[in-house]
């Protein structure tokens, strides 16, 4: 089968990787997408089995730190395009194991670019290197008034930003120096379907279904902006697309939340969906130490993406954590085999040193 273009989409098994490779499995049938997942604890490939028999569809299995390999698959395929959302991507995880985010986060993404610049070697045309990065960069902001832009200094506090800051800088830095074209785009947090359990919102859903403890981080004042997973595919395929070459683009879902606020909202929403009493799950909410160097508010200000690429969120805040919601309760199993480790146990059984 000949394809129009191959896109390599790094990370694709994760949370908002698994929403980018089918949206664009099922959009551009003409594009061959190589899906490259090393599988940590949040890659999932359960995830893709509604797209994963489809023609255009590959999985290969691998570490984006392990230059050789990266150097092998850029040899093996002709990519046309990299979507670059592999990540270590969990704050909390880059306070207890910093290193690990230097390596995937700092090195992977250098490793990529290495490649991709040495296979395209100055020939550009129709090439495209689009790194997928987080509002976290900007740092922290206090004065309710003000938004990041993408001209916001970068001010990372916490491994996991530092780590994303760096390699931001990298990808500018290789389209500077040797013309590489790239596209970066920093987003707020993302919520949906498919998102690990360890993160806010699904954690605060699987607790409130198994009447667990809800932990509250200091006194839960920190702001999030929350932005619904299938809007932010959304912007990346308008972005990859039809984005200019060497800029950046904030995507953002201008809904900003306190999180105490927030765990309140599930609470109620949770109870109506469990027939229980609306307010009975807020009696979980526990308040623990908060998180070292905890960032207190975040937002974006996504009007560049808007006025000159024409996106904007398909569903307001209300809908999004409805079909979230519903997704969950139509797929406590998915959950489950997370809790239980059951998803590890079945693809690396299928995929130990393997590719499909
Ligand atoms: P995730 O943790 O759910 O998924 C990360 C994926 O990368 C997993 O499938 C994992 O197996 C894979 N991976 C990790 N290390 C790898 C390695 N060394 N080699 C190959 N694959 C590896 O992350 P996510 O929340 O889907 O985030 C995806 C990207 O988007 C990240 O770059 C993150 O920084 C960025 N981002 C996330 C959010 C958010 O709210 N989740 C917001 C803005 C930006
Ligand atoms: O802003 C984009 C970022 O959003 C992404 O770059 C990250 O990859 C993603 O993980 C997310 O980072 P946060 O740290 O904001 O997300 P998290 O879900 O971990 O936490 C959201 C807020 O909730 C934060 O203020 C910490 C708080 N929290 C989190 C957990 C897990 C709690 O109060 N209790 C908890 O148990």
């Amino acid at each position: 089968m000949t394809f129009e273009k191959t896109i390599l989409i790094t990370g694709g098994a994760g949370f908002i990787g698994s929403h980018v490779v089918r949206l664009f499995v099922n959009k551009y049938p003409q594009y061959q997408i190589v899906n490259l997942d090393k599988l940590t604890y949040a890659g999932n490939l359960e995830n893709l089995k509604d797209v994963d028999s489809n023609p255009n569809y590959k999985f290969e299995h691998g570490d984006i730190v392990d230059e050789n390999y990266i150097n092998e698959l850029f040899g093996k395929y002709s990519f046309d395009g990299v979507i670059h959302l592999a990540a270590e991507s969990h704050v909390d995880r880059s306070i207890t194991d910093p290193m690990a985010f230097v390596k995937t986060n700092v090195i992977g993404t250098c490793n990529l670019l290495n490649a991709a610049k040495n296979t395209w070697k100055g020939n550009f045309e129709g090439k495209r290197f689009y790194h997928v990065s987080t509002d976290e960069v900007y740092g922290e902001l206090h004065d309710p008034s003000e938004f990041f832009v993408e001209t916001t200094s970068y001010d990372p506090r916490s491994p996991y930003s530092a780590s994303k800051a760096s390699s931001d800088h990298f990808v500018r830095a290789y389209h500077n120096t040797y013309g590489l074209p790239i596209v970066v785009s920093n987003c707020s947090n993302n919520y949906g379907p498919n998102h690990f359990p360890e993160k806010l919102i699904p954690l605060m859903i699987n607790n409130i279904k198994n009447g667990k403890p809800l932990p509250v981080y200091g006194k839960g004042e920190n702001v999030r902006d929350w932005l619904f997973v299938k809007d932010h595919a959304r912007a990346i395929d308008n972005i990859f697309h039809d984005g200019r070459n060497g800029e950046t683009y904030n995507i953002g879902g201008n809904n900003e939340w306190k999180n105490l606020d927030l765990v309140h909202l599930l609470c109620d929403l949770m109870d109506s969906r469990l027939e229980k009493e609306v307010g009975t799950s807020r009696n979980l909410i526990t308040y623990v130490t908060d998180r070292a160097g905890h960032d207190l508010r975040y937002a974006i200000d996504a009007t560049k993406l808007m006025n000159e690429l024409g996106w904007e969120p398909s569903v307001t805040f209300e809908e999004g954590l409805a079909q979230t919601v519903d997704w969950y309760f139509d797929n406590w199993s998915w959950i489950e085999n997370i809790t239980s480790g059951d998803y590890q146990k079945y693809y690396t059984s299928m995929y130990e040193n393997s590719s499909k």
